[in-house]
């Protein structure tokens, strides 16, 4: 076999070189930047052995050797793989997961690789992971978070309490209903992992709901392919405040990456502020809104379920809105919440899995 040269450019090739002068032993790290490589970097002379391609560069004479299998995980066929974007993601409707909710024992997620694996699979392909039996104690939410990731403090504190307030100053923290949203959109970072962790559920209504927003966003690009395109286009703002606090950012309720998968979305009634498009722009802004609206709070698309004491729903909080039926005020109900992210939980995963894949093969 000789090497489609074309199929691997030489300055591609020359810039993955993982000699021992090219990358630091024991790391991943590279020791050269683009501007240290000659514009005019070829390929001088290629040979070849049973397992790798030997390649000789002009005009630095530098030697580079890689497998046969780097270059076969490595081809250049522009698949981009981003393990946040729709292509990563199984995508579902309340009835998908009828009877099929991912479901875990906490003491099994915590102690048993296999199991937080499996845990962690959920929570990336399906956007939530429904933990049962963790301890019903103050902030064991946040042991929960620690096992897989890193807990992300706000404003709120590390633990936010979850419970009807004299004065809430986030609706959150009163007895109402609470439409399908994702939390703390006001925030750039957003919080990507929510826990919610039942502590007493003794209301009269209280019941959870789950929404899978990108499976809404790609129902709104099937059914109306203008009103997704100009959600993913208009930036808008939301803004939380209180005594101590003034956050607000501004991005589109759909983020596209940049070849236009659904990979982010952003969706809050209550911390919406004002739209600030041209007059002429608002109606159609309202419309697209609105029809993604009526498909996020569809019954089709919300799982409806119930948290128990001892139960801890993890979810991304980038792709998998939630919500609440309101309760009456004296029911007594109370959760214990916190933030964390998923580069925590995905480099969990990533650890968790090795040894069953194969590393990166390319030779020193
Ligand atoms: C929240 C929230 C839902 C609930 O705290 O962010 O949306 O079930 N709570 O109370
Ligand atoms: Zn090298
Ligand atoms: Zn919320």
């Amino acid at each position: 076999m000789t090497l489609p040269v074309s199929d691997y450019p030489a300055l591609w090739l020359r810039d993955n070189c993982s000699c021992a002068d090219c990358v630091a032993p024991g790391t991943e790290q590279k020791l050269h930047g683009i501007t240290d490589l000659a514009p005019d970097t070829r390929i001088a002379r290629v040979e070849e052995d049973a397992d790798a391609v030997v390649v000789v560069f002009a005009p630095d004479d530098h030697r580079s050797r890689f497998t046969h299998a780097w270059l076969a995980a490595h081809r250049l066929d522009g698949a981009l793989a981003d393990d946040r974007s729709e292509d990563a993601k199984q995508l579902w409707q309340a009835a998908d997961l009828a009877g099929a909710i991912p479901t875990g024992s906490w003491s099994a997620f915590h102690q048993d690789p296999v199991e937080r694996a499996a845990g962690l699979e959920a929570l990336q392909r399906q956007g939530f992971l429904l933990l049962r039996g963790v301890p019903v104690t103050d902030r064991a939410v946040l042991t929960v978070a620690e096992s897989f990731g890193f807990v992300r403090r706000t404003n709120y504190g590390e633990v936010f309490e979850v419970r009807v307030e004299d004065q809430p100053t986030n609706l959150a923290f009163s007895s109402l209903p609470i439409t399908p949203h994702t939390d703390n959109p006001y925030r750039d970072p957003v919080p990507t992992i929510q826990l919610l962790h039942c502590l007493v559920n003794a209301a009269d209504g209280g019941d959870s709901g789950l929404v899978d927003g990108f499976a809404a966003a790609a129902l709104l690009r099937a059914a109306d392919p203008a009103a997704f395109d100009l959600l993913a286009r208009t930036p808008v703002t939301f803004r939380y405040a209180d005594a101590a606090t003034e956050l607000s950012a501004t991005r589109p309720l759909i983020g596209v990456d940049p070849v236009g998968r659904i990979r982010e979305i952003r969706f809050n009634n209550r911390s919406m502020r004002p739209i600030a498009l041209p007059a002429d722009q608002i109606d159609a802004f309202y419309a697209a809104y609105r029809r993604f609206a009526e498909i996020l709070y569809s019954a089709e698309a919300q799982l409806t379920f119930r948290l128990e004491p001892g139960d801890c729903v993890v979810f991304d909080n980038t792709r998998v809105l939630h919500a609440r039926t309101g309760f009456r005020a004296g029911g007594p109900r109370h959760l214990q919440g916190c933030y964390a992210d998923l580069d925590g939980a995905y480099s969990e995963l990533a650890v968790l899995r090795r040894g069953s894949i194969e590393t990166n093969g390319a030779a020193r």
